[in-house]
């Protein structure tokens, strides 16, 4: 069901030295940081040639990866997003397998403008997963 690896997003503490240690210490192609307030974020895109790496940071009062960053002040993987080519039925086949779809189980339009869920990491080994609509 899950297709291609989409992003694996990390959680920083200082978006301006992860950027720097992507760009200049591992030379990857590294974007500006863009704002993305509906989701309580400001992300730097990470261009690798199979994948992206988001580094996420947080934006504003109630960014959800703020609690993320507290138990975890050096930062770390926050999620994997991997693509799938039906949201509704993915979540459908998720559902009845028993995993929990976090959010009531509506895809939101996520940070590239397409479908997403989230997954309870506790039913993913420990990884909160989002899965997106390719
Ligand atoms: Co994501």
């Amino acid at each position: 069901m899950i297709g291609r690896l989409n992003h694996i997003a990390i959680a920083v503490p200082n978006l301006a030295a992860a950027s720097s240690l992507y760009r200049d210490t591992l030379g990857a192609k590294v974007s500006a940081p863009l704002d993305q307030p509906e989701h309580g974020v400001t992300v730097v895109f990470v261009d690798l040639p199979n994948t992206k790496i988001e580094l996420l940071h947080p934006l504003g009062d109630n960014s959800p990866i703020a609690g993320f960053l507290e138990r975890n002040p050096s930062g770390g993987v926050h999620h994997v997003c991997y693509e799938v080519a039906d949201i509704q039925a993915a979540r459908d086949r998720l559902k009845a397998a028993g995993a929990r779809v976090l959010g009531g189980g509506e895809p939101k339009i996520g940070a590239h403008g397409k479908p997403v869920l989230f997954l309870h990491p506790k039913d993913f080994c420990g990884t909160l997963i989002e899965i997106e609509q390719a």
